[in-house]
């Protein structure tokens, strides 16, 4: 399809420095649980978006030394000559495709906790390091520190220089590195000349602009990456006062201006929180203070609204971390007029889980990403089918979806069966709870995909039975049927029934969502520690219910730090009037009141309660599986060579679990030998 008119200006190309970007379609740094410890895979990745259209594609943060030791997180490293080859291997991949490559160096400061390099953290003040409370402080840097760290900086941009790239970032953002540090009053208490006004914290970073350029000005883009605003009223940087101030001081000094709001959870809010284009509010003022070319971020996925940045003035490039993960073939999607094929992110952060777990990035919406390189997934392409096949596809939630999309696209045959009338399973149930409305696109992108497939064919409202199944006569069996939550209380740390439930009046998560309601005062207790429990406990204090969550875990939807949620979400229900219980065991329900106990000590409480609401864990909905187990002999009859459970009906796990089992099943049902663990060894 040709390209809408409408678009053409997201394709115009943009001068930056020395260089010129062939769009505006930049990707900005993001890390991804790969960087130093699996370069191949992390260099695949950063290539495939090139192929994908994106004019820059950036690293993550790049550390420089080895006193801005992240470990155990796994970032970029460049610390000496020895990491220039590794790195080396991602510009020249991304160059293949005419892209340019930006690196960003950063020194970590006090938030480097140098535990494996055991150096003493560096600050401009003498303070304690804020690496997850790491017992340990950082030193103030003396003068002849911070020469050294300028020369540091310095042969670190040289280094990236050799490595290949086009463009040096200098990283202020975040509350991640030195030269933020430096600028942050709450954290510079300095009364020499980089301490105390505005001009005197900036030094360091118009020193290190200055330096970079010097060093590899000619050649190479210099850019800087700056919260204009902390989110933290007077105790930070605001854009209305020091972030407009300091953009405004060193307006031309950079080549490009790449700014954000900090800290991260700010800067990558979760659909939950913040819709598309939310920090325009805090950086339309940079294009009026600067020549420069302005790159900005709020994961933008539709291109409407990146026209409108680029027309109204507010950015020059389309700035996009979570975007560029979840569709790496986003600017080519549009630059061909195929924009209704965009796998549109989620806003759902599981990509940011990768590096707190300190694991490959993984993504709800695409399931190839972080898998390009070890297991050669691209997001686009499938090979196809090796011989003919037909399949049954049973449960049309994100893990069947995804299965019937992929083995469609492969050229299979496929029934995709449902029994309900609505198709998208727990995606479709979970996206009318608060905030999450945005996850439906997990079902729209695919159910797009399918009906322009001639070959998949799909049945609503259409329950099977074992009998049927035989009856249908497709060769292959695929059983995507889902999971339910339990109601005996079996959770993460109750590991059997809590003495209680199950009676009649107790509800789950699968009640809420399918509009029953408790009455009176209701406890939800919480013993899944991710989203659903806080998400519940919002929707039913909204339909004005008294509600107290007990959970087990010192906090609200503890595994929420991951998706860099965890913090807002206890706030919100703070602010809503959900009444929080931490640390605190489920041991019984009466009927009308809740025995609980303290995880520390064991005594117990009685706490009055009309309704529980258990959240838990879940069970797989896998009745049809055993049914069919238990008729081995009249498969073979019936001609079925296999049949196979994905996704929560095998385990219950994510949403991007469930995606990825249906996508793996459908790349490699025909290939299971090939397919090895491929991995990254040091060489000896
Ligand atoms: C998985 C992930 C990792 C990130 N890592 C970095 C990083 O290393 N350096 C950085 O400056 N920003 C990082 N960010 C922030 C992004 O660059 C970006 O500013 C933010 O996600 C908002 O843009 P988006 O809405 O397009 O995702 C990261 C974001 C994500 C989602
Ligand atoms: S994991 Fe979620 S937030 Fe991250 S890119 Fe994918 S869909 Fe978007």
């Amino acid at each position: 399809m040709p390209r809408d008119p409408r678009f053409d200006i997201l394709f115009e190309p943009v001068k930056i420095g020395p260089l010129t970007a062939k769009n505006r379609f930049f990707q900005v740094p993001h890390c991804n649980g790969m960087g130093h410890a699996k370069p191949r895979a992390h260099a695949e990745m950063r290539r495939v978006k090139a192929e994908g259209g994106w004019a820059v594609v950036s690293t993550e943060e790049v550390e420089i030394h080895p006193s801005s030791d992240l470990s155990p997180y796994i970032e970029g490293r460049l610390w000496d000559d020895s990491d220039v080859p590794f790195l080396a291997m991602m510009t020249e991949a991304v160059h293949r495709h005419g892209a340019l490559v930006a690196i960003e160096l950063v020194h970590a400061g006090m938030n480097a906790a140098n535990l494996y390099s055991r150096e003493v953290s560096l600050a401009p003040s003498a303070i304690a390091t804020s690496a997850n409370f790491a017992p340990a402080q950082a030193r103030a840097m003396s003068k002849s520190d911070i020469r050294a760290f300028r020369t540091w900086h310095r042969q670190a941009a040289l280094r990236a220089r050799r490595a290949g790239f086009d463009i040096v970032y200098v990283y202020a953002a975040h509350g991640l590195s030195l030269p933020m540090h430096f600028l942050q009053r709450r954290h510079n208490h300095r009364t020499d000349e980089y301490g105390g006004t505005l001009a005197n914290r900036a030094r360091l970073l118009r020193e290190l602009i200055e330096d970079t350029k010097e060093a590899v000005g000619a050649d190479c883009a210099v850019a800087v990456r700056f919260a204009v605003d902390e989110l933290r009223g007077g105790d930070g940087i605001e854009a209305s006062g020091e972030g407009r101030e300091l953009v405004a001081m060193l307006a031309e000094l950079p080549d490009l201006w790449d700014v954000n709001v900090s800290d991260w959870a700010h800067d990558s809010r979760t659909s939950r929180f913040a819709p598309e284009g939310y920090q325009e509010e805090f950086v339309r003022f940079v294009k009026t203070v600067t020549t420069k070319p302005v790159v900005g971020v709020g994961r933008f996925t539709s291109p409407d609204a990146m026209v409108s940045q680029i027309r109204r003035g507010v950015l020059d490039f389309i700035g996009a971390a979570r975007p560029s993960i979840a569709d790496p073939f986003l600017p080519r999607k549009i630059e061909s007029g195929d924009e209704d094929d965009i796998r549109e992110c989620i806003g759902c952060n599981v990509c940011v889980s990768g590096d707190y777990t300190m694991t490959p990035i993984r993504c709800t919406q695409n399931p190839t990403m972080g898998e390009e390189w070890r297991k050669g997934w691209h997001p686009e392409k499938v090979p196809p089918r090796s011989g003919e096949d037909d399949f049954l596809i049973v449960g049309a939630g994100p893990a069947g979806l995804e299965c019937a999309r992929v083995l469609g696209r492969r050229g299979h045959t496929v029934h995709l069966v449902e029994a309900q009338t609505e198709l998208g399973g727990r995606v479709t149930r979970e996206a009318r709870l608060p905030g999450l409305a945005a996850w439906a696109r997990v079902r729209d992108y695919r159910l797009g995909q399918l009906l322009k497939l001639g070959n998949v064919e799909i049945l609503r409202a259409s329950p099977v039975t074992a009998e049927q199944v035989l009856e249908f006569g497709a060769r292959r069996v695929v059983l995507a049927t889902g999971a339910r939550w339990r109601r005996d209380g079996v959770g993460r740390t109750h590991t059997l029934p809590v003495p209680g439930f199950g009676r009649e009046g107790l509800l789950t998560p699968d009640d809420v969502m399918d509009g029953r309601y408790p009455a009176g005062p209701t406890v939800v207790f919480d013993d899944d520690h991710y989203y659903i429990g806080g998400i519940v406990a919002e929707k039913l204090r909204r339909e004005g219910l008294e509600v107290i969550l007990v959970t087990p875990a010192e906090r609200v939807s503890a595994w929420t730090v991951n998706t860099l949620e965890q913090h807002a979400i206890q706030r919100h229900l703070l602010e809503l009037g959900v009444r929080i219980m931490t640390n605190t065991h489920m041991a019984a329900f009466s009927g009308d009141e809740a025995t609980l106990e303290c995880v520390y000590t064991g005594r117990r409480s009685g706490l009055a309660a009309a309704s529980i609401v258990t959240v838990t864990s879940r069970e797989s909905n896998d009745e049809l599986a055993d049914a069919l187990a238990a008729s081995a002999q009249a498969l073979g009859a019936a001609g079925i060579a296999s049949v196979v459970s994905i996704g929560d009906c095998l385990a219950p796990s994510t949403i991007a679990a469930a995606v990825y089992a249906g996508h793996r099943y459908a790349r490699e049902f025909d290939q299971p030998d090939s397919v090895g663990f491929r991995r990254e060894l040091p060489q000896i």
